[in-house]
This record gives C-alpha cells, structure tokens and sequence, in this order.
C-alpha cells in the first residue's frame, strides 16, 4: 500500500487524534502518548506514522509568545543564559559529541576526531561497519580552562571510534559512551584500562549484557549508573555500582508504558529524578528513581510501574538533543528538525514543564548543538555542537550579582 493511500485511510483516525492531541498540546502529553500507545499496539506502522506527522506538525508550532531570545543587558534582565564573550572554544576539534563538568568546574569534552557518523556506518543489524579504519588517532578527551577555553588536558587517542556520551562523576572518573563499541567505560584518572566496561564490544544487543549504541551516562550520587540506551533499544538502564542490572524503564513486558525514541541526553534534577532528552519524540521525559528502584525490587513479578512519568512536550521545542539541570531547573538544546525552526537553548521549570525562557549565542547562532552541561556553582552553562565543531559558553545567570 502506498503511503499517500495509508495516509488518506488514516485520516479519519489523524481528525480523530488530532482534536484530542491539539488540546493536550499546550501541556504534558499523558493523554496523547497513552493513546499513542494503543494505537501501537494495534497497528505498528499505521501508529509510527501518525507519530511522525504529528511531530512535524508540533516543531512548526511558533514557539510561545514571550519566549524570545534577549541579548545583552535585556538577556540580563530576563535571566536568560548569556553567550561568555571571553571563551574562545578549541580549534581543530572533531564533532564534539559531548560535554561535561569534572569537579574542579572545568568542561570536559570527548570529540569525534576525523571520524563521523555517516550512512553506512552500521550495517543493518546496528553493526559497526568501519573497525577496519581503527580507532581515532587524536586525543579525543579533552579538558579545558574554563575561563578561556584553552585545552589543560588531554587523553584519549586509539581508544575509540564513534564518541558519544560523557559524564565526570564526584571522584572525577570519566563515564564515556562509544556507540560503535556499543560500550559505557569508566576510565580512572590513573590506571590505563577502564575500570569499568558495560556492554560487549563492537556487539550490539538488547539483553542485560548488551547496549545498543548507548548516548548516555550518568552516574546518581549512591553510585549507581543510569545509561541512556539509545539509537536502537531505546531504552533507560539502572545499574549498581559495580555494574549489575538492577532495572530497565519501561519495563520488560511493560513497553507501553514509556515509550522512548533515542533517549539522547540524561540529568538529575532534585536529587532523585532523572530528565531523559527523548530527542524524536520533542520531548523531555523525567520519572522519579528511588520508586522505580523500590517498585522494580528484585523478587517483584509484575514488571508494572504504578507511577506515571512528568512527559515535558512543548509545541516548538522540536527535537531534543541535550538536557542538563542546575539548581532545579532545566536547560536543554534542540536541534534543526524541519527546514525551519529556529535552533536554540531553553529554560524550563521541571514541575509544570513551561518554558521560562530560550536562548542562543548573541552574535552567531547555533547550528547542531548535541550536548549540554551546567556547571555546579551555578556561573556557566557549556553547549558542545557537531558541525561546525564547537564548544559555547553562556554565563549562567543565576549566581550573578546585578
Ligand atoms: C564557579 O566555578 C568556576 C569553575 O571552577 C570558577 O572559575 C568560578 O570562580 C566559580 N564561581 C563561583 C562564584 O564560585
Ligand atoms: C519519589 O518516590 C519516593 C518513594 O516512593 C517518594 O518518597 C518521593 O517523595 C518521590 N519523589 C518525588 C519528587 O516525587
Ligand atoms: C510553573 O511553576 C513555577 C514555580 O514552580 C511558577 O513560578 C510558574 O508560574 C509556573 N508556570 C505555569 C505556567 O504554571
């Protein structure tokens, strides 16, 4: 069957949903989703359809009223995230695939060198198809001043192939994710090897051993490991500290419960809710961890959460890529999803998911931005981009004295 004939079979089902969706639009999404979950269930591909439709139709959505972007003295006023005039970002970088904070404040990025992620860069079985061009030859971690933008440290050569993800937990281990190894690996400050490896290298899988081109790491503040796992399982892992699967969200059985697609970024917010940039659907996904930890116990037999999770879908925001947290509110990066929305920083309070303000650099603009994150003493926000190859710096107008 053709699609534009599918389409014209839908439509009846699209008015149908569509009035309902237009009135979820403006907030959270439960209603929406929950019934996107049912028509799933029905039929796939007619439900993955309307899915995309119905995304296209929300990025082009003008964003809210209110919501523009400020610059200079004005941006101060609104409390929007400023562009750092003195920050000059490295050159020669590959797509900076990622960014963090170690705990002395200072940004560290993992960079893609001269690969990219292209085509055919996996098979269909999500097999990494370029191992025979080896591992990227450059240091691909780097950390920098954060004042200046000028590198301070830098490792990581012959050791990966596609960077993605990367997290610098309190003792300043660095959580990295390869989506061509398939692999989280926590390297020390010291030793050569990673003290800790998730997922088999080069093999794809969605089992309690395998990761499937994870984006993610983060790491919660009793040491367990919460990964973002990603292009292909589309799902949120929950290790202990040692490595062993406690949980997965959703559910085994239960897939309807959440559904994700790439989940792409991860924060904390207050303490024990974790944010998931759930970048195709446009949306930011938070559900509170110490009951998904307590109701997944081992020994329970119904893999069923009795919580629903905060769904953040805003009309505009477009696709997420990155979503960072300070001080109990959110900043998230977009990127460009329809031939013209505009791509760009924004803030949101987590407890009703509006929009407090969005943002961009104030003489260029972003093009790619895939990664965020916020520094903890509240004075700076990073943005990593993958083409052109850059890192921003905004000061974090929280902590400024006016
Ligand atoms: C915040 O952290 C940065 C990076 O370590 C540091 O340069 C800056 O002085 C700190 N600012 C405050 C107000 O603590
Ligand atoms: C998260 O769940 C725990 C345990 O059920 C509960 O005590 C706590 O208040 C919840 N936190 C939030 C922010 O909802
Ligand atoms: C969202 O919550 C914050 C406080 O948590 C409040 O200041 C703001 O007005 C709320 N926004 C809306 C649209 O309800």
């Amino acid at each position: 069957m053709g699609s534009s004939r599918m389409l014209l079979l839908l439509w009846p089902l699209l008015m149908g949903l569509g009035l309902e969706a237009e009135a979820d639009l403006d907030g959270e999404a439960y209603g929406l989703d929950n019934r996107l979950s049912y028509v799933r269930r029905e039929n796939d591909a007619i439900a993955r359809l309307y899915e995309n439709i119905l995304d296209v139709l929300q990025c082009r959505l003008p964003r809210e009223s209110g919501a523009q972007i400020k610059v200079g003295k004005d941006a101060l006023l609104a409390k929007q995230p400023v562009q750092d005039q003195n920050w000059r970002s490295p050159k020669g970088l590959g797509q900076v695939s990622g960014v963090a904070i170690d705990p002395a404040g200072r940004p560290v990025i993992f960079h893609r060198g001269d690969h990219i992620w292209d085509f055919d860069s996996f098979d269909e079985e999500n097999r990494f198809t370029k191992r025979m061009d080896g591992p990227i030859a450059v240091n691909t971690v780097l950390t920098l001043n954060p004042e200046n933008g000028q590198v301070e440290d830098e490792w990581g050569s012959d050791a990966f192939y596609l960077p993605h993800g990367i997290y610098v937990d309190a003792e300043g281990s660095v959580w990295l994710t390869d989506v061509a190894l398939h692999q989280v690996l926590k390297e020390g400050t010291a030793e050569p090897e990673p003290s800790l490896v998730l997922g088999e290298r080069f093999v794809p899988g969605g089992d309690a051993r395998h990761l499937c081109q994870p984006t993610s790491v983060l790491v919660l503040p009793g040491g367990e490991i919460v990964v973002a796992d990603g292009y292909c399982n589309e799902r949120i892992l929950l290790f202990d500290p040692m490595g062993r699967l406690l949980e997965q969200i959703p559910p085994r059985g239960n897939e309807d419960m959440l559904r994700l697609r790439v989940p792409h970024s991860l924060t904390l917010v207050n303490h024990n809710n974790v944010c998931v940039a759930d970048r195709e659907h446009q949306r930011i996904v938070c559900f509170n961890l110490t009951r998904t930890l307590e109701e997944g116990a081992p020994g329970r037999k119904e893999q069923m959460l009795s919580w629903l999770p905060l769904v953040i879908h805003r009309p505009g925001a477009c696709r997420i890529f990155g979503v960072t947290s300070h001080n109990n509110m959110l900043y998230a990066v977009n990127g460009p999803t329809t031939s013209h929305n505009p791509v760009m920083g924004f803030t949101l309070d987590p407890e009703n998911g509006s929009v407090v303000s969005t943002w961009a650099p104030t003489f260029d603009s972003f093009s790619n931005p895939h990664e965020i994150a916020a520094c903890p003493n509240g004075t700076a926000l990073y943005v990593s981009e993958i083409g052109p190859n850059v890192v921003w710096k905004f000061r974090l107008l929280t902590n400024w004295k006016m």
